[in-house]
């Protein structure tokens, strides 16, 4: 089993270890298109080994995809992260070039790879690399549900001063302020968490996750990345092991949720063919309009590649 891990930057680099640490592939191929860059960050991560006792065994490579031949999973990371007073939506056109490079050359070496993306915008980008790959949807998807949801489940774990472990929840959307997370499908311990938190207090919380993002912009001057490094890895660890965990996942609809040709998170059964199954959730009205809402705001970047797409082919 052959793992590859496109960008060895700090959500890439982070991923590798957490695969590596889990040993979730016998090869794990890191790449960057700065010299030499995966190669250190790889030797690093090798070092490791003895001490968290695995031996999947970690190579870095400088942009020669040959490296990542026949890989069964690629987690792209490439490309520029939020600086403080950045959208993720202003990363646009710089990403989507990397991505679409990147896309191109992972699926000339890889032709069957399921490929999870996480650069951001995350939901336009994953649609640049469907575009791009030209494969099934089903093997095309995003992660940030996972993030979004465990920042929200932190939280809570918080205000509650009760094990994260215990808590189940589900959070729907684009990866941005216009994210959806659903009270109604939370659960800590089974107990509804309607019952154990004050209305404002759980209110403040979803506030806080749909800016979670920003949060550690502001703190650290760069985006995140343990966090997103290890949910990038959860999406690789329930497909290599076919584990068919249920996670949100940023998804490309034809018709699910009434919604077609968007890229969204939604709950997904994640198995050893990609995405299994999209879980249609019976949403109530408010929740609906909420999704609505961001399904709009994700098509308005969508448009915006599109445009550059097309502006790039009439040139
Ligand atoms: P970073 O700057 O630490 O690493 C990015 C790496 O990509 C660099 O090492 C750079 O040399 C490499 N790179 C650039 N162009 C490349 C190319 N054409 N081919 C191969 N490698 C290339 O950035 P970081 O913090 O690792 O973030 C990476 C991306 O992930 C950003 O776009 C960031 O916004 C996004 N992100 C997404 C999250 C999500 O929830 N989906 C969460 C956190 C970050
Ligand atoms: C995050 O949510 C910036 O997408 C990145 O941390």
């Amino acid at each position: 089993m052959k793992v590859t891990v496109v960008g060895a930057g700090n959500v890439g680099a982070t991923c590798a270890d957490v695969i590596a640490h889990k040993e979730l592939a016998n090869e794990l191929v890191l790449v960057d298109i700065k010299e030499n860059f995966s190669e250190g960050k790889a030797l690093d991560i090798w070092q490791t080994s003895p001490i968290n006792m695995y031996d999947t065994r970690i190579k870095g490579s400088t942009n020669d995809y040959s490296k990542t031949a026949n890989s069964e999973v690629v987690v792209i990371t490439s490309g520029l992260p939020r600086k403080p007073g950045m959208s993720r939506d202003d990363l646009i056109s710089t990403n989507a070039g990397i991505v679409k490079s990147v896309t191109e050359n992972i699926i000339r070496y890889s032709p069957n790879a399921k490929i999870i993306v996480v650069s951001n915008p995350l939901d336009v980008m994953t649609y640049c690399a469907y575009l791009t790959s030209k494969v099934d949807s089903k093997r095309v998807f995003g992660m940030a549900g996972i993030l979004d949801t465990a920042r929200y489940k932190a939280f809570l774990a918080e205000a509650l001063d009760c094990s994260p472990k215990d808590i189940q929840a589900v959070l729907m959307g684009g990866h941005g302020d216009t994210m959806v997370p659903l009270p109604r499908y939370t659960t800590v311990g089974g107990i509804p968490v309607t019952e154990l938190i004050a209305k404002d207090k759980l209110d403040a919380i979803i506030d806080r996750t749909k800016k979670g993002g920003g949060e550690i912009v502001n703190l650290l001057g760069t985006s995140a990345w343990y966090a997103p490094g290890a949910a990038a890895a959860q999406m690789v660890e329930s497909i290599v092991r076919d584990q068919k965990r249920i996670f949100p996942v940023c998804a490309w609809l034809q018709g699910e949720y009434g919604m077609k040709d968007v890229y969204l998170g939604v709950p997904v059964k994640l198995g050893k063919n990609g995405i299994e199954q999209i879980i249609e959730l019976k949403l109530n009205e408010e929740e609906k309009a909420l999704l609505n809402s961001s399904a709009k705001a994700v098509k308005e970047v969508m448009a915006v590649l599109d445009n550059m797409n097309s502006a790039a082919v009439s040139k």
